[in-house]
């Protein structure tokens, strides 16, 4: 039994998709969440600058004692993970492998498409963990660059044309491969779920990576008797490098609740 909280942490809004799924599994666990909003997005930039940005996220949850950190962020998860986890003591969680899996388990015709940000694409690790989980698998993969601006601005709505417009030019060639699965490689994604499940169809299982990430972490924890032992419902807090007007007005919505009074902003640099 461990009641110490359980850290996560984003570029930004994105982890909450990790998020809402760890709360509502875990309703008992106290989490901290940390989104990286003045500095988002983190997928089009370099190695060495994710890897920084990462070290200093993990600083800070860090503080808090956590007895986990869920790296609730496909970029830094392919890019930066097995730098962190040499850094940090605190079990350290990635998406990559939860997400890996489940698409392993979904496919049938084995064709999964891959969609992510540039760094994520770049980095090979959703394809190399699929590989050895199931050899063969054809993967299409696809940058999407634009997708975590559009979220971030809440543009994410089914109707929104440009959001509509942007999705459609990117997974067209992906829908044209026949893929029967899609992963959501970046945990913005799962906030377009709607209107990507619309353009994909019906014959697609999309794999929200956050959501796998969470349940993942959960077992693991069970696994390894670090379950909180309380009764009361966990607390939750979030912290922000930016603004915490906008994070929260759309961090409320996504979440279903209003969280305007648990949002902090905090100065990340000096970590
Ligand atoms: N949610 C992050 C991810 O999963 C977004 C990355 C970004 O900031 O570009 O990749």
């Amino acid at each position: 039994m461990d009641n110490r909280p359980i850290g996560v942490f984003d570029s930004g809004l994105g982890g909450l998709t990790a998020m809402r799924e760890l709360a509502r599994i875990m309703p008992e666990e106290d989490l901290v969440y940390f989104g990286d909003t003045g500095r988002v997005p983190y997928g089009g930039r370099s190695r060495e600058t994710i890897i920084r940005y990462a070290r200093q996220d993990v600083a800070f949850l860090s503080g808090f004692q956590p007895k986990a950190i869920v790296v609730a962020c496909g970029t830094v998860s392919t890019t930066a993970l097995d730098v962190l986890r040499a850094e940090w003591a605190a079990p350290m969680f990635g998406v990559v492998e939860p997400a890996a899996r489940a698409a392993a388990q979904c496919t049938a015709n084995g064709k999964v498409g891959l969609i992510g940000t540039r760094a994520t694409i770049r980095s090979g690790a959703y394809e190399r963990a699929l590989a050895a989980l199931r050899p063969g698998t054809e993967v299409i993969a696809r940058a999407c660059p634009l997708l975590v601006p559009l979220v971030e601005n809440g543009r994410y709505q089914p109707g929104d044309v440009v959001a509509e417009t942007v999705v459609a030019e990117y997974l067209a060639p992906v829908r044209e491969q026949g893929v029967d699965t899609l992963m959501l490689g970046c945990t913005h994604y799962p906030l377009l779920k709607p209107l990507i499940a619309r353009y994909m169809g019906p014959q697609v299982t999309l794999v929200d990576v956050g959501e796998q990430c969470a349940r993942w972490v959960a077992g693991q924890l069970s696994a390894q008797g670090l379950r909180a032992g309380r009764t009361r419902p966990g607390r939750h807090r979030y912290f922000v490098s930016d603004d915490t007007g906008d994070f929260a007005a759309l961090a409320s919505a996504f979440l279903g609740e209003d969280v305007g009074a648990d949002v902090e902003e905090i100065d990340i640099t000096i970590y």
